[in-house]
């Protein structure tokens, strides 16, 4: 499929197959509410951090189940070629990948965390979730610091990607944003 704008310039674009552009925003939307509710759990009165926590930690394990999607669609479906030179090529798909699998990491640790600390995880306080651990105080605390160091690095992936965005937008003028709406 292509994008093309024409005025007083005639430029196209490949774009993204509909599924792609689908999953990409899905994930963004959870990942934008999931990051800033997980950072303020620990600001949050004893009285309602258990709803926080309850809603982090299920917006968050969908995350994981969309991702392995993705990561289905991703070695099936049609891409555009990548744009730009060797560099810029390998930045982003540097970028893109690292960003797969800390999306994996986060989900997959925060979920091994809170059984680990011995809380089992009900999905919407609905659904209990099956765990391969139990309550675990000795690897507990491992899980939490991967999970907090994850949420950091994710946070340093997110910025080059929407800074590469911007480059592309903004100052090179091309059409690449429309590739994934
Ligand atoms: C994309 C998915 C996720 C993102 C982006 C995310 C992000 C975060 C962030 C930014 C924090 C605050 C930093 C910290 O103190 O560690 C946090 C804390 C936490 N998250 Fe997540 N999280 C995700 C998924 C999950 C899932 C699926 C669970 C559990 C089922 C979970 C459980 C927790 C817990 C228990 C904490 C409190 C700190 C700890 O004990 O590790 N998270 N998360
Ligand atoms: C919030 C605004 C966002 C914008 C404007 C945006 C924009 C884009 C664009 C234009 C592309 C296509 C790049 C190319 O192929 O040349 C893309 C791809 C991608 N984006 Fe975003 N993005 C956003 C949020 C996010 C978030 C929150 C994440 C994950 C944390 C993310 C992860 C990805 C990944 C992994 C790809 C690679 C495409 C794939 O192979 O699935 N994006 N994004």
């Amino acid at each position: 499929m292509t994008f093309r704008k024409t005025g007083s310039r005639d430029i196209s674009v490949t774009i993204y197959p509909p599924v792609t552009r689908i999953l990409h925003w899905l994930v963004a939307v959870l990942v934008l509410l999931t990051w800033p509710l997980g950072f303020t759990i620990s600001f949050i009165s004893k009285e309602w951090s258990l709803d926080f926590y309850m809603i982090h930690e299920s917006l968050g394990f969908l995350v994981l189940w969309i991702m392995l999607v993705r990561v289905g669609n991703k070695l099936t479906a049609e891409a555009p070629e990548a744009e730009g030179n060797k560099l810029e090529r390998f930045a982003a798909s540097t970028v893109h990948g690292l960003l797969y699998a800390f999306l994996i990491i986060m989900p997959v640790s925060g979920f091994l965390a809170t059984n680990a600390h011995g809380f089992p995880f009900e999905w919407f306080g609905l659904v209990p979730i099956w765990s391969p651990i139990g309550k675990s105080p000795e690897i507990a605390g491992i899980l939490s610091g991967i999970h907090w160091a994850s949420a950091w690095i994710l946070l340093g992936l997110f910025g080059a990607h929407i800074g590469a965005v911007l480059l592309h937008h903004v100052i090179k003028r091309d059409l690449t944003l429309y590739k994934i709406l």
